[in-house]
């Protein structure tokens, strides 16, 4: 089964088509690694030939912005009468505070970028898409753990291009409910990294997340960890978030894809988290027992935009798509240390 992946030379995107691969599905990656390097790539070829997995997967260095590239993808799969059956789509900008400085590049990536990429899909009759959403979405809530049908209310310009795009899918959806399938995937807090050590999470500049901060700070890129506050309504007064491993949040898209093939027609928002909210300090504990480093930090002010506690009710997910994550908080340091050792520059 052919299936095509936007970003799938980003974080995410990465760690997803190692694992479509492996699992003998046909891809194609569509990335303008405007965010990412074609190391990620190499990377990936490397885990393969190391494990003698046959592979004859492409890259089209292109922009989902950009209707002809979008249109030779889709016209060149039905030549070679492999069509693309699914997309997954990842590609596109994520950093809070960058799209408060510049919205309107956002709004044309993330929300111009989909409506080309969907408007070439329904041209091509291929109707089934996995979409990238976030817990972004659901804003500034204390109530957790937190499900679907919580109210949306994104506090930041990327929050709403993240809603826009669902109402857009809904819209879509709801013009051809006999054909279109389709699932957004609300992620959490993907962290970690892939066992092997050669995918893992790379952020350019200083890290915005707590968990690629800390990993930077063990490796001594970092002098100390900022703690955004220590008096929140938590149970050691730092926020408390969900964190899933990079490879369960994967593997939970290609549950996806089996739900969706499985359906006549659909339309889902779905979470994908770890179900469990873990304080700052928490992660910093477990991060030095399950790596034996000492983690410095500093307790600062609270960060703008933060709140107490916010993870995932889960339970769709499991009940859909017969999901759940596996791997544990300890695991997540583990791979989350040993990608960081094995690339102290990350892909450079
Ligand atoms: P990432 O920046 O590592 O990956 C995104 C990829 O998309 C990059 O490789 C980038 O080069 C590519 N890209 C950007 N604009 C593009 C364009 N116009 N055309 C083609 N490719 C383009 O980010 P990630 O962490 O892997 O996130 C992937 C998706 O998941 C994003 O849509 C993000 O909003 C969403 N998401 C991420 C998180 C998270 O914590 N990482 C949380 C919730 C949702
Ligand atoms: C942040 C974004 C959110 C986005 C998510 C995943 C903000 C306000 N929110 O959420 O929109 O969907 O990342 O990309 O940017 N922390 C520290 N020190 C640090 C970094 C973080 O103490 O250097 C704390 C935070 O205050 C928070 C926790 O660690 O309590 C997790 O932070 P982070 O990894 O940024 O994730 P989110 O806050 O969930």
């Amino acid at each position: 089964m052919r299936v095509l992946l936007t970003g799938g030379s980003g974080f995410i995107g990465s760690h997803i088509a190692l694992l479509l691969i492996e699992r003998g599905y046909d891809v194609l990656i569509l990335d303008s690694f405007v965010n990412s390097s074609t190391n990620v790539i190499k990377a990936i070829k490397t885990y393969l030939d190391n494990k003698n997995i046959n592979h004859s997967f492409k890259i089209i260095n292109g922009d989902i912005r950009d209707k002809k590239t979008l249109d030779r993808i889709f016209d060149d799969s039905a030549k070679e009468f492999n069509p693309i059956q699914s997309v997954i789509h990842l590609a596109g900008l994520k950093s809070v505070s960058q799209s408060f400085i510049d919205p309107l590049h956002y709004w044309n990536v993330n929300v111009c970028g989909t409506q080309n990429l969907l408007s070439t899909m329904n041209e091509h009759e291929c109707f089934s898409i996995v979409f990238s959403s976030s817990a972004t979405i659901y804003g500034l809530t204390d109530s957790a753990p937190i499900t679907e049908d919580h109210k949306i209310s994104p506090i930041n310009p990327y929050g709403k291009t993240k809603v826009a795009i669902e109402n857009m899918l809904y819209d879509l959806y709801k013009s051809n409910m006999k054909s279109w399938k389709v699932c957004s995937l609300r992620y959490f807090n993907p962290v970690g990294a892939h066992s092997s050590g050669l995918l893992g999470e790379d952020p350019i500049g200083i890290p915005n997340n707590l968990f690629p901060y800390i990993t930077q700070v063990a490796i001594g890129r970092r002098n100390h960890l900022n703690i955004f506050g220590d008096d929140w309504a938590t149970t050691d007064g730092s926020g408390v978030r969900d964190y899933i491993h990079i490879m369960d949040l994967s593997e939970g898209h290609l549950d996806a894809i089996d739900y969706l093939n499985s359906k006549e027609s659909c339309f889902e928002f779905i979470n994908l988290g770890s179900g469990i909210g873990y304080s700052v300090f928490q992660i910093v504990s477990q991060f030095e027992l399950s790596t034996g480093l000492d983690i410095p930090f500093l307790v600062k002010d609270r960060r703008d935009g933060d709140v107490a506690k916010c993870y995932a009710d889960i339970s769709k997910a499991k009940k859909l798509l017969g999901w759940k994550p596996k791997r544990s908080l300890e695991q997540i340091c583990l791979d989350g240390w040993n990608w960081q050792k094995k690339n102290p520059n990350g892909y450079n």
